[in-house]
């Protein structure tokens, strides 16, 4: 194990890992509970970020061996949060508007833990939440444009971003 990595890093890089793929897995499904069509675009697009995150540092959880949990399990997982997620709008906004600055101070520390060579990938990492971020602030604005954040991320490519 090299030297600049945290003891705590590995553990806590699958972890984050696994919560792209649950949340690929709920925004998916809870897309389906909702009757808007654009909120229903919104959550894909959201599930698709989750996607892509998770792809960015997908190799760091090959370099380092590690061993995700089961797929099946994570999407089922996923789901059943989506199941336990009422399907309104103004309150789902107000939760992630809630929770996600926590999530992307998380996201940076796990940056910190990480040895050089990853950071990269785990900046491209921290960077969905940041979209997210910026996702949310204009859907209280500007709902129409609210996902080009989102759509920007998607179409960026983790090895063209500076870590
Ligand atoms: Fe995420």
């Amino acid at each position: 194990m090299s030297a600049a990595m945290h003891p705590d890093y590995l553990e806590t890089l699958l972890l984050y890992y696994e919560e792209e793929i649950e949340g690929e897995a709920y925004f998916a499904e809870l897309a389906g509970a909702f009757d808007d069509q654009a909120h229903r675009d919104k959550l894909t697009l959201l599930a698709r970020v989750e996607r892509h995150a998770a792809e960015a540092v997908t190799p760091l959880i090959a370099r380092h061996g590690l061993t995700p949990r089961d797929t099946a399990a994570l999407v089922a997982s996923g789901q059943a949060e989506a199941r336990a997620t009422a399907a309104d709008w103004p309150a789902l906004l107000a939760e992630m508007t809630e929770s996600y600055p926590g999530y992307l101070r998380d996201f940076r520390a796990l940056e910190a833990m990480g040895p050089p060579a990853d950071r990269a990938r785990l900046s491209f990492l921290s960077a969905h939440e940041v979209a997210a971020l910026a996702f949310l602030a204009r859907e209280a604005t500007d709902p129409d444009q609210s996902a080009a954040p989102l759509r920007d991320y998607i179409a960026t490519a983790p090895d063209t971003l500076v870590g």
